[in-house]
């Protein structure tokens, strides 16, 4: 697959996709967006010390580095699995700048790209990671969780993981009370996610942004 890196708002690097033109974070901020998204609009409103987290879209792993630094910070004990269908090349990993932000951040870029797929891995004392090789529409899930980071490509350009029956698999992988945030607010992923059985708000989105989509299983 035809990729490429380049240099978003805040400095911090992305992936173009070149087949479909899609980037793999906003252009505006990769670090700031998936900051924004994830962690302050997801993982502080989990009220829980042990929080099992699933994503969809592994991608480059930025999202993974974030909140196990976070779970450095905040003393979490985080159980992370993430899905992706096509890994990134290690040779393109190798040259994302995401380690440069943060204290001992290449230390924990490496160590998350080096633990093998499919297989859990202890990462930090506090991050236990699970890298699933396999397409989100065929996988059969293992367990529930508390929190979903919903990041798969626009809807425009994989509408088959924006529908009603992908939202009601994620809804059934959430705990009651569990939560899904998606940088997307799109009207027809709302309501697909409203049909599916969650409580969707509108809440602001990553700046320039205005709105972004929590989903809750009450
Ligand atoms: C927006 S990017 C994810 C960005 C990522 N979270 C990060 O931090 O870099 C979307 C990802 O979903 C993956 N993907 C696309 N279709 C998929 C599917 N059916 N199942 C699992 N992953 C898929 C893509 O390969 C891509 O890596």
């Amino acid at each position: 697959m035809a990729q490429k890196i380049l240099v978003t708002g805040d400095n911090s690097h992305s992936l173009m996709n070149e087949e479909i033109q899609e980037t793999y974070h906003s252009i505006h901020g990769a670090i700031e967006e998936s900051t924004h998204v994830f962690l302050k609009s997801g993982l502080h409103l989990i009220q829980e010390k042990n929080i099992s987290i699933f994503e969809l879209g592994f991608g480059t792993g930025l999202n993974a580095l974030i909140t196990l630094l976070e779970a450095k910070k905040l003393q979490l004990n985080i159980q992370y699995h993430s899905i992706e269908k096509f890994p990134v090349e290690h040779y393109l990993i190798k040259q994302l700048n995401y380690g440069s932000f943060f204290n001992d951040g290449d230390f924990w870029f490496d160590m998350i790209h080096h633990c093998k797929w499919n297989i859990a891995s202890q990462c930090s004392s506090m991050f236990e990671l699970l890298k699933i090789q396999n397409d989100f529409l065929q996988y059969e899930p293992i367990q529930q969780y508390h929190l979903i980071y919903f990041d798969a490509f626009s809807p425009d350009k994989s509408p088959e993981l924006w529908s009603i029956d992908s939202f009601k698999k994620t809804f059934n992988m959430l705990m009651p009370g569990g939560i899904l945030v998606t940088y997307c607010a799109k009207g027809i992923v709302r309501r697909n996610m409203e049909a599916a059985g969650y409580k969707v708000e509108r809440i602001p989105g990553a700046p320039p942004k205005k709105e972004m989509l929590r989903a809750s299983k009450i």
